[in-house]
């Protein structure tokens, strides 16, 4: 159900497996939106914790993305780079409901700094 704690931002079937889309808010950052093989949605600031890289153009696998500028590997679940590599970048909620991806509407509208 939709609530006005929670923005629709379209049908989690334009989302492809393993893909990821953005969208924009407020203070010039972006988000990036995840779906994983298993189909599970995912959202993090679009920003790697190490030099900002673009994280929704990199790939993903399980429950992680590569980013693609220097191939660190963040969490999709706690936004927390992986391996031997630190750093962390906000996580942002997110659900699925009657088909349709729901942002949290309080981090859009705040912006994700
Ligand atoms: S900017 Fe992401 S690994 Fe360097």
């Amino acid at each position: 159900m939709v609530t006005a704690d929670w923005l629709d931002i379209g049908p989690v079937d334009q989302l492809p497996a393993l893909g990821a889309r953005t969208l924009a808010v407020q203070g010039g950052e972006e988000i990036a939106i995840f779906r994983t093989a298993n189909g599970d949605i995912y959202a993090l600031r679009n920003a790697c914790p190490h030099k900002k890289g673009p994280l929704s153009q990199g790939i993903v696998h399980d429950t992680s993305v590569t980013c693609p500028l220097h191939n660190w590997r963040i969490s999709l679940v706690t936004g927390e780079a992986l391996g031997g590599d630190k750093g962390c970048v906000p996580t942002i909620p997110v659900k699925v409901d009657g088909g349709r991806i729901l942002i949290h509407r309080g981090h859009v509208l705040a912006g994700v700094a």
